[in-house]
């Protein structure tokens, strides 16, 4: 039998690798087998495709299209070579961000023009799509103040205000429209609370 494909999503610092965990715990207690990956990443030629777009650097500035691409190329081959397959073997899999990671940062964050980026998906992902999408909801501001006390910044996580408020809105939105796929959980709850909003969704929508 498939397994099922659980996206997590949400701007830094919302929880996502938190929760990941939690319902990996949930879902092994059922007796179900759970893969954990993230985006972009993943692979070995996924994962340096992601230090190429967190990456720093003084010496280039990344253009928004080679950005997208990029993050399109990393998500094709973790697609196909890992995700596609690991299902088919009846694993379950939790994915850190998919695509509409791309909806909300490449098309709300760096405001890129949403037909060009609906003609990429086509031809990367043609139909295929997540079961469940989870989207961890935090105010940016929130989100950003837990995610630097990480430490050291990324390529995104360097981004002003505006960017995020723009990636929260396209969020939103998505969520607003596509409310059969997308469970919107409210993130600002105890780690514990929003775990059994996730468990919940997943119960009522997906047959565990
Ligand atoms: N519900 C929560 N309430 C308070 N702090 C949280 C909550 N969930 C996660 N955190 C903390 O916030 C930080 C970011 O969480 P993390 O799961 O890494 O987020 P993400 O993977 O979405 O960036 C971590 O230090 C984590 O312990
Ligand atoms: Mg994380």
């Amino acid at each position: 039998m498939k397994g099922f494909f659980i996206t997590f999503e949400g701007g830094e610092g919302a929880g996502k690798s938190t929760q990941i965990e939690k319902t990996k715990s949930y879902l092994e207690s059922k007796g179900r087998k759970v893969i954990t990956i993230r985006e972009p990443g993943s692979t070995p030629i996924a994962e340096d495709i992601r230090n190429l777009l967190k990456s720093v650097r003084s010496d280039d500035r990344m253009c928004d299209t080679a950005e997208l691409l990029l993050m399109y190329a990393a998500r094709a081959q973790l697609v196909n070579t890992l995700i596609k397959p690991k299902l088919e073997e009846g694993f379950d899999i939790l994915c850190d961000r998919h695509d509409l990671s791309t909806i909300a940062y490449q098309g709300g964050g760096r405001m890129m023009n949403m037909e060009d980026i609906n003609a990429i998906r086509n031809v990367v992902l043609k139909s295929f799509r997540p079961d469940l999408t989870v989207l961890i909801d935090v105010p940016p501001k929130v989100g950003m103040a837990r995610a630097r006390n990480r430490g050291e910044l990324d390529r995104f996580e360097i981004s002003n205000a505006d960017f995020f408020e723009r990636v929260d809105k396209a969020y939103h939105d998505y969520a607003k429209n596509h409310p059969e796929t997308v469970a919107v959980v409210d993130g600002t709850l105890s780690v514990q609370e929003v775990s059994e909003q996730i468990i919940k969704n997943i119960q009522e929508r997906l047959d565990v």
